[in-house]
């Protein structure tokens, strides 16, 4: 049977924080841009498990976590901890584990480096009429069983009940675009990014799709 929960225990961060890495590279392993699960998975997961644990969903199907919501509804609270609490920790770490000298990761940061200077990093803030943003993941065997739909539902029903104005989402990804519209999400924007061009030789387009919540 499957359940949709709140966030509980210890289980439930490592699920989150094993899943996030395992996709990180457009649905595939952090490993094919990264070097160091843990220091990527601070950095992606961190705000939700530490700061902002009451917004996480749990997917469970016959007591078996399958799928993960990581909400937030303040996209702007979440920015501020992330570069003056999350950034910098994550960051000594990384300098100090000798993370920071390995190959892939000074590739990785140098197309970084380069994506910030065209300006690619660059979005329109949405936070006045979406504050809201999620991260959502299945584990790639139970995908397109209906496990994402009530993942969202559930989050969107508790956003209402918090009185939050609407929800925005990034993804590289066409497929998880073409869900979110299915979920009542429209298209906000498209932009092309090169950081992984290295990786993929193609540009990437990062789309912004939101959905809003008052008047529903
Ligand atoms: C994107 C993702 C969350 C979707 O979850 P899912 O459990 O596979 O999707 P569901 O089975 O719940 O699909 C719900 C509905 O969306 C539809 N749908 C799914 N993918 C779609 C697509 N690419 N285009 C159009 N509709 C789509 C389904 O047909 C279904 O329709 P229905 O309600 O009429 O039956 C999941 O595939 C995933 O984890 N992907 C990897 C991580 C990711 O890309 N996350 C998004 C960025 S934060």
């Amino acid at each position: 049977m499957l359940v949709i929960r709140k966030y509980q225990n210890p289980d439930d961060r490592e699920f989150i924080r094993k899943i996030c890495c395992d996709s990180a590279f457009l649905g595939e392993p952090a490993e094919r841009f990264f070097d160091g699960r843990e220091i990527l998975a601070d950095l992606l997961t961190s705000y939700y498990t530490c700061y902002e644990k009451e917004s996480i969903f749990i997917a469970e199907l016959d007591r078996q976590i399958v799928g993960y919501l990581t909400g937030c509804k303040n996209i702007k609270k979440q920015k501020r901890i992330f570069m003056t609490r999350i950034l910098p920790v994550t960051a000594i770490k990384f300098v100090f584990n000798g993370r920071i000298l390995k190959k892939r990761n000074l590739l990785f940061l140098y197309n970084c480096a380069l994506s910030i200077w065209k300006k690619e990093f660059f979005a329109n803030d949405f936070s006045s009429e979406y504050p809201a943003t999620l991260h959502i993941n299945i584990d790639r065997r139970y995908r397109n069983t209906g496990i994402g739909k009530k993942l969202i539902c559930e989050y969107i029903s508790y956003l209402k009940k918090e009185k939050i104005a609407g929800v925005h989402v990034t993804t590289f990804s066409v497929n998880a675009a073409g869900f979110f519209e299915k979920m009542g999400f429209n298209v906000l924007g498209k932009k092309s990014v090169s950081y992984f061009n290295y990786l993929i030789h193609r540009k990437l387009l990062r789309f912004t799709l939101g959905r809003k919540l008052i008047n529903e």
